[in-house]
């Protein structure tokens, strides 16, 4: 077994892995720029991990404002689950789509409800005599979370970038869905925050960022223990074979290693390919439906 220092974490095996922190202080200052713009705040999370792929600073930026939560990417977490964290997150008021952005799942219930999340406001436009005024939405999720993806399929054909508005810096952009609704979309620069190792860990898991920052094989030896205790029977039919109780994470990796023939010399195998072949198979899918939060964790 490699020499990593082991720790007890929530009551089972972590592996330390080296992580580095983002930046956040020019996120939140977008955020407070734009506000005063926006009629609603639609923040995107992965639905396997809404935990770690959300911005905490966006709940209490939006208060007091309608909030959408799309849970993206719901075709790879486990349904039950996802369940729960609509339940959770319209507890805190805000309304929940669950999608699957890369097939457009879900993605069309988006426009009616953004219409009925502000039908206040646009009775109050109405009365006001702005007739037409758009409904402006800002569309906020760390990088890879499925945001451009999401944003082309609402868009459909009749995306067009509606030009420059008042206090809007350069690299942002509104993009009209017609219909009376224009997105402000904010590239690449809500980065998630690294408070603790497990909020990057849960990140390089998913390929929301890169996992060659981390070493592979401490983070798959995590996986395989998060999987043990939550997904056992994943392990059992993808990599064919009944996980020990006992065994640590790199133990398994090499049970699994060995069911697949990753010899690397006699009785030697290959935990490294091992690793990667199971994160891969993950981000692919091929384990099934995965979530790795759940909302009472
Ligand atoms: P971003 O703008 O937030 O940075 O993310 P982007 O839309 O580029 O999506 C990142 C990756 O996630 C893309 O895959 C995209 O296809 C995939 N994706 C987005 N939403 C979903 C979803 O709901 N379900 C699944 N399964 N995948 C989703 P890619 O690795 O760039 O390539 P490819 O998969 O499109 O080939």
């Amino acid at each position: 077994m490699p020499d990593k220092e082991v720790n007890i974490i929530n009551g089972y095996e972590q592996v330390q892995i080296q992580w580095y922190p983002g930046h956040m202080t020019k996120a939140r200052r977008m955020i407070e720029e734009n506000l005063p713009l926006i009629d609603c705040i639609c923040e995107i999370l992965d639905a396997r991990i809404p935990f770690s792929s959300a911005n905490p600073d966006i709940a209490e930026l939006s208060e007091g404002r309608p909030r959408i939560v799309i849970l993206n990417r719901c075709d790879l977490a486990d349904p039950e689950i996802t369940k729960r964290w609509a339940k959770h997150f319209e507890n805190e008021g805000a309304t929940v789509l669950q999608t699957d952005a890369k097939s457009g799942k879900g993605v069309n219930s988006f426009i009616p409800e953004v219409r009925n999340v502000l039908k206040d406001k646009i009775e109050s436009y109405e009365q006001k005599g702005q007739v037409g005024r758009a409904l402006r939405i800002m569309i906020l999720g760390i990088p890879n979370v499925g945001k451009s993806t999401f944003i082309n399929k609402v868009a459909g054909r009749k995306a067009a970038i509606a030009g420059d508005k008042p206090g809007v810096t350069r690299g942002k952009q509104w993009i009209s869905l017609g219909q009376g609704i224009d997105l402000l979309d904010t590239p690449g620069i809500l980065w998630p925050k690294f408070e603790s190792q497990e909020v990057g860990e849960m990140l390089a898991i998913t390929n929301a960022i890169k996992t060659d920052v981390f070493d592979v094989e401490a983070l798959a030896a995590n996986f395989m223990l998060r999987l043990r205790k939550m997904y056992p029977e994943a392990i059992k039919e993808r990599y064919k074979f009944e996980p020990d109780p006992d065994a640590n994470g790199y133990e398994l990796l090499e049970a699994a290693a060995a069911k697949r023939g990753m010899l690397i010399s006699k009785g030697e195998y290959d935990i490294d390919r091992m690793a990667h072949t199971l994160l891969n198979e993950y981000h692919d899918g091929k384990l099934g439906r995965i979530s790795l939060e759940e909302p009472d964790d």
